[in-house]
């Protein structure tokens, strides 16, 4: 399972790709706020100078004739750009359009297994079941994500699925079981992916005994 940061943060993505590990990025408008004031355009093509691999990017329009125009302009910000199209129905006639013309949509808000269907039927490049907002009416959110990824399997389809909404680092864990290609994570669940105390308490103790015996030198020659 591949792994994509779920922020707009700069200092966050660039860490990210540091480690080694995110190889996408994922923003929505809610995401891009919360950086204050900012020239949109000018931060999507930071990022996408950042990141290898595909940026979300998300239409605003609420019909589809506004988001095939928004997405059009969009990906000439750069090259790894994803539209991000919300799972309405103007949203599948907007990404039917877009797909006829290989524009990647990542078709966003899924929260049905027909609207993953629907999506993948349109020519979606990726699906986004949103996972904890599931969860929090009480729905079993990870069940969505078996689901669309049986559906896809079974019927050979080329749509990826990226887990979204995740809320820590269980989710990841359970996304990748269920078979997702990609898991969309918050900066906060990354750096929990990687955190175990027994991991801290060895690498301490470690130091200990050889620096009892050895002193606290290192192996390379001191100058
Ligand atoms: C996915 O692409 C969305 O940006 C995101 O995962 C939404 O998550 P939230 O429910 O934490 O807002």
């Amino acid at each position: 399972m591949r792994l994509f940061l779920d922020t707009a943060n700069l200092a966050h993505i660039r860490h990210g790709v540091e480690l080694g590990v995110v190889t996408g990025v994922t923003t929505n408008p809610s995401l891009v706020s919360k950086e204050g004031k900012v020239d949109y355009k000018a931060l999507v093509k930071e990022i996408c100078a950042i990141v290898p691999g595909p940026v979300s990017t998300e239409v605003l329009s609420l019909e589809s004739g506004g988001m095939v125009a928004e997405a059009r302009e969009i990906v000439t910000w750069a090259e790894n750009i994803a539209v991000k199209i919300p799972a309405t129905a103007e949203g599948l006639k907007a990404t039917s359009a877009l797909s006829r013309d290989r524009i990647p949509v990542n078709m966003t808000l899924c929260f049905s297994l027909n609207q993953a269907i629907l999506a993948a039927e349109a020519g979606a490049a990726y699906v986004s079941p949103f996972v904890g907002r599931l969860d929090d009416i009480g729905e079993d959110g990870m069940r969505l994500v078996v689901d669309i990824v049986d559906y896809l399997s079974y019927y050979n389809l080329p749509t990826q699925v990226i887990a979204a909404s995740i809320r820590h680092s269980a989710h990841c864990l359970s996304a990748a079981k269920a078979g997702a290609h990609i898991a969309t994570i918050p900066y906060g669940v990354l750096l929990q992916m990687f955190e175990h105390p027994l991991t801290d308490i060895g690498v301490r103790r470690f130091a200990e005994d050889w620096n009892k015996v050895m002193g606290s030198g290192g192996i390379l020659p001191t100058q």
